[in-house]
């Protein structure tokens, strides 16, 4: 078969070739280095704001700031890119002053924060993380769910309220139920895989317009396993009940690898190259995005330090911005990529934020 002419040698053009966007988390810090913006533009189809779309940033009801989210968002359109919103509720990401709040105050502030946000970008927004991380199977709970503020305040259809609001204010988002932890081995995701089949299922009975599950996807090269027959039963239930799939935080931890640097790279580009190709391979997918894009800017230089103290290597391109062998297994994979008709070419909206 002939080999594929991609446009440029790029991610974003690797993904088009498949139906699917590209793209990466980032902040507004990041747009202020000329090389490191020119190289997400060059990269990347879509992003995700890191931190600066997220309710404790922005803020409570009296005096919201959007300054941060209004300048990636108009980024996003000023160069033609997708948005992914991230995230409108999360239990991590719930304003100070809201700590004491009665429960009725609370859902009040909570679908007030919702739905002022969504309006704000509806029509500049191709998808959004409504709800993140639901999930928390060691909380007890017969249906899995977190024991959060949300379920305390809304019940246990909090999902549909989120949801169904986000579809009345802007239908043409692709709406993302958000979770982490469905990709690993062990009994706990196993447990996890399953009630979130349950979730899905019981909320798309009662209508609630949830279109993609977004798989989070932090991995770590040491334990993800290559083969992985009920990551793949997963997904194809998944994709049973319809629903599209989005890969969207990426990122492998070389926490546990040897430290030789060519040996770690290796075992950090077989993991992103195993696991996308397993992923595309068995769900129709819209995307692919990484927690960030260069090893200098990522959250596991904190959250998954190596033991030797040695500095992490996880993402596509090192600290320069060179392109790592991750980068070429990302490639690969994605050209690889069957993808039945999972991808859409997003009509990326132009113009001001409303
Ligand atoms: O920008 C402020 C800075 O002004 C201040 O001096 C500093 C110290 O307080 O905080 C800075 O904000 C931090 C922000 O990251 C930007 O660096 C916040 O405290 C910190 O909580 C925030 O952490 C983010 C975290 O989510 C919580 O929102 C991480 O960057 C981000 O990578 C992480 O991403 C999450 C996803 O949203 C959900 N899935 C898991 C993933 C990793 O935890």
């Amino acid at each position: 078969m002939e080999p594929l002419k991609l446009e440029t040698d790029s991610l974003r053009d690797a993904a088009a070739h498949r139906h699917l966007l590209y793209g990466t988390a980032l902040c507004t810090s990041d747009l202020t280095e000329k090389r490191r913006c020119d190289t997400i533009l060059r990269e990347c189809s879509i992003i995700t704001p890191e931190y600066e779309m997220k309710w404790d940033r922005i803020g409570g009801a009296d005096a919201p700031d959007f300054r941060a989210s209004d300048r990636l968002v108009a980024f996003a359109v000023e160069n033609g890119l997708a948005f992914h919103g991230h995230t409108l509720w999360w239990h991590e990401s719930v304003p100070q002053d809201l700590g004491e709040a009665s429960d009725a105050r609370f859902a009040e502030a909570a679908l007030e924060h919702l739905t002022r946000v969504v309006r704000r970008y509806a029509g500049r927004v191709y998808s959004w993380d409504v709800v993140n991380e639901p999930l928390e199977t060691d909380h007890g709970r017969r249906d899995g769910l977190r024991h959060s503020r949300f379920l305390r305040a809304f019940g246990p259809t909090y999902l549909e309220v989120a949801f169904g609001r986000a579809a009345e204010i802007d239908p043409e988002a692709v709406l993302v139920l958000n979770e982490m932890g469905l990709e690993y081995a062990s009994p706990g995701a196993e447990r996890k895989r399953r009630a979130m089949l349950a979730l899905l299922e019981r909320a798309l009975a009662r209508g609630a317009p949830i279109q993609c599950l977004g798989i989070q996807s932090h991995l770590d090269a040491a334990d993800q396993p290559r083969h992985h027959p009920e990551l793949r039963a997963f997904l194809r239930e998944i994709d049973g009940l319809g629903l599209k799939v989005m890969i969207t935080e990426m990122d492998v931890s070389d926490q546990n690898c040897p430290r030789d640097r060519r040996l770690r790279d290796g075992m950090v580009a077989d993991t992103y190259r195993a696991y996308l190709e397993l992923v595309l391979e068995e769900s129709r997918s819209l995307g692919v995005s990484t927690w960030g894009l260069s090893d200098d800017r990522t959250w596991l230089a904190t959250a998954r330090k190596r033991p030797d103290g040695a500095a992490v290597r996880p993402m596509l391109l090192d600290r320069a911005l060179r392109r790592k062998p991750a980068w070429h297994a990302v490639k690969s994979a994605l050209l690889s990529a069957r993808n039945p008709d999972g991808g859409v070419e997003p009509a990326f909206p132009k113009g001001k934020i409303n």
